[in-house]
């Protein structure tokens, strides 16, 4: 966990024209500045941003958001990883608290590889740049595969030395901890001395989603004979090949503006396309696909296209996995390149254009295509060609959100036509397949409610309950809204507009948890004397309070039309309409729970059977009816000076 004091010095730092200002161009536009929403195409810009609410929002989409937000939307950060960028770019240390021992060791070694691969990258580079065998051998090979230097410097690619084990000497001298070193998968053990373990290799680093290296692809020079011909990483504290997906930190931009994800077997896959500014293209290393890659994806784009050679061994094991992308709601197609080429070889043979061309035409269905190639397989064998229709089925069965129900309408429509079946008989198996896993799931489901409904009264406010509207909703917005705008000022000598507010409500409760837990949050913070704010409170901790503050503040709910006018009247006039504006809020929110009271109070009375009980009532009820009177002739009379 980062330490409340450096999420301050954060937020105290923070400036949101300067942090989205490095994404979107922007231009001042009265109070605001205005650019093209980074989120959504758009020609005119409708993407607003306000230095004085620290808020931007889009007209054109809707999405909107504080710095930290903005951080998360645009660049996928998770919260602490968007504090962790602001601080860097602040240079604001990051003090860490309640960090458990175990986590910490977990932390550093994390860090410390983190270092070493770093050190290693710049050592390997330069010897592949500066050193003779680096340029004669090394170099001279890349760019006789037509790498040019600018895409070699751009992927960082580099070379250990074959001889004299140099990078293990040079890790010594720096005093990297053997340990370390042996954990990093850049050395080896021999005969009791660290030695190279990539020597005589191209080195591909390999970068997380924040440009960070991970981990590192050897290649040999030339033809794989005796050798592998790639040596990877070892699985370590930050090397997790499941969750890996080759130029991604490069892709991700245009992954996100293209709306398709192309994805290459190879290292050298990835990088020729992007020297063929073909940028949206990672690479899985060959392997199936997992959950974690796709869902990688699908933070960007829900369009994959995988593009792999022809005869590749890969194409199965990248099918294997995609039954997941249907349910992820993915649209994933198929390109396969002919004549013995790879993506690599392929666009360096006929040029950005053709490639381009020839994946726009030759894109497959991939449930399509792997029903070719199961028919294939099965040839004439009839309880094999059984299989491959079940297969089908239970492919198609995963197709299960409401909006891909078209979709797969027309699946089963081409299946059928391909199997020649009967569509109607594709579609009964279909639904047997969907039924068997609901009946699954719903058993798996039962079991877990128990203990969510256990989690949910102890953790308080779910993070879907934000936006349930009850009917007291919008007088407790309004409180909320008012009691961040103006808290802090002074409603007379004696008290601030806050404890006007704690006062006069003390008698009543909300009825939406979630905007009560912000309001016992922000009394909270003001009796210890935070003085709490919009500005801090949009970069509490906890997301619903972020959330609601966002809510509230950008999309405050009109109580009434003609007072609102007034207000803005008066605004024109730049007078302070902060005393009406609480004044009234504050009535509107008695008013309105005193009708619940009375509304709950006669459906006592006309349950209850015990005539004492029943004055008392009556009692009550004459009660809260004058003070309704009462309030409703002060907010008919109020007069707005
Ligand atoms: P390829 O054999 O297609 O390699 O393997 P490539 O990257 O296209 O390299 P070139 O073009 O022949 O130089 C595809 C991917 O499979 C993984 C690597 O991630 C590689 O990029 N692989 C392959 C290994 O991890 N180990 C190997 O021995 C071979
Ligand atoms: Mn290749």
């Amino acid at each position: 966990m980062i330490s409340p004091q450096t999420i301050q010095q954060i937020t105290n730092r923070i400036d949101i024209i300067d942090v989205v200002g490095e994404f979107v161009k922007l231009k001042k536009r009265g109070a605001n500045y205005l650019g093209l929403c980074p989120f959504h195409g758009e020609k005119t810009p409708s993407f607003t941003v306000s230095p004085a609410k620290e808020i931007y929002k889009c007209f054109g989409c809707g999405r909107s958001g504080n710095t930290i937000g903005f951080l998360m939307e645009h660049e996928k950060y998770s919260y602490v990883e968007a504090l962790r960028w602001l601080a860097a770019r602040y240079n604001i240390e990051v003090e860490e608290t309640e960090v458990s021992d175990d986590v910490k060791l977990l932390q550093q070694a994390a860090e410390s590889l983190h270092i070493i691969n770093n050190f290693a990258q710049k050592f390997f580079t330069t010897q592949l740049f500066e050193t003779d065998d680096g340029k004669d051998i090394a170099l001279t090979y890349l760019q006789e595969r037509g790498f040019k230097d600018e895409i070699i410097q751009k992927f960082q690619l580099g070379y250990n030395p074959a001889y004299g084990n140099v990078f293990a000497k040079a890790a010594i001298q720096q005093q990297y901890n053997s340990e370390l070193l042996l954990k990093s998968g850049l050395v080896v053990n021999r005969n009791d001395e660290l030695a190279d373990n990539y020597r005589g290799r191209i080195i591909f680093p390999i970068h997380n989603n924040t440009g960070k290296i991970i981990g590192f692809g050897a290649r040999v020079i030339g033809k794989a004979d005796r050798a592998p011909k790639y040596i990877n990483t070892p699985e370590n504290e930050i090397y997790v090949k499941s969750k890996i997906l080759y130029g991604s930190y490069f892709a991700r931009q245009n992954i996100d503006r293209l709306d398709e994800c192309l994805l290459v077997e190879g290292y050298t896959d990835v990088i020729s396309l992007h020297q063929a500014g073909i940028e949206n293209a990672v690479a899985s290393g060959g392997t199936s696909l997992t959950v974690d890659q796709l869902r990688l994806i699908k933070k960007y784009t829900n369009n994959l296209t995988i593009i792999y050679d022809g005869d590749s061994a890969g194409i199965k094991a990248a099918l294997r996995g995609l039954d997941m992308a249907l349910e992820e709601s993915l649209n994933v197609k198929l390109v396969l390149i002919p004549d013995n080429e790879d993506p690599d070889s392929y666009v360096n043979k006929v040029g950005t254009t053709a490639f381009k061309q020839f994946v726009a035409d030759n894109k497959k269905d991939f449930v399509l295509f792997q029903l070719e190639v199961m028919l294939k397989d099965a040839g004439n064998d009839v309880s094999k060609k059984n299989d491959v229709v079940n297969q089908v089925a239970e492919t198609l069965s995963k197709i299960n959100r409401a909006e891909d129900f078209t979709k797969q309408q027309e699946y089963i429509r081409q299946c059928s036509s391909i199997l020649r079946i009967d569509e109607t008989g594709l579609t009964t198996l279909v639904n047997k397949y969907k039924r068997d896993r609901v009946a699954k799931d719903e058993k798996h489901r039962q079991a877990e409610e128990n203990t969510i409904a256990a989690q949910d009264t102890a953790e308080g406010a779910s993070e879907e309950n934000v936006f349930l509207v009850n009917q007291d909703e919008p007088q407790e917005r309004n409180i909320l809204r008012v009691l961040l705008e103006y808290g802090l000022n002074k409603w007379d000598d004696d008290a601030t507009m806050a404890q006007y507010i704690f006062n006069e409500l003390e008698q009543f409760d909300f009825n939406n948890t979630d905007l009560e837990h912000l309001y016992n949050e922000y009394r909270k913070q003001y009796e210890a004397g935070l003085e709490p704010t919009v500005k801090k409170l949009l970069y509490h901790d906890e997301k619903i309070i972020r959330d609601l503050v966002v809510l509230i503040t950008m999309f405050p709910y009109e109580l009434s039309q003609r007072w609102d006018e007034k207000l803005e009247n008066m605004n024109i006039l730049n007078r302070d309409t902060s005393r009406q504006d609480v004044g009234r809020s504050v009535m509107f929110f008695k008013l309105k729970k005193l009708k619940r009271m009375c509304e709950e109070n006669q459906q006592n009375m006309e349950r209850s059977k015990n005539l004492h009980e029943q004055m008392q009532l009556m009692e009550i009820h004459r009660h809260l009816k004058n003070m309704e009177i009462e309030l409703t002739k002060q907010i008919g009379t109020v007069i707005i000076k």
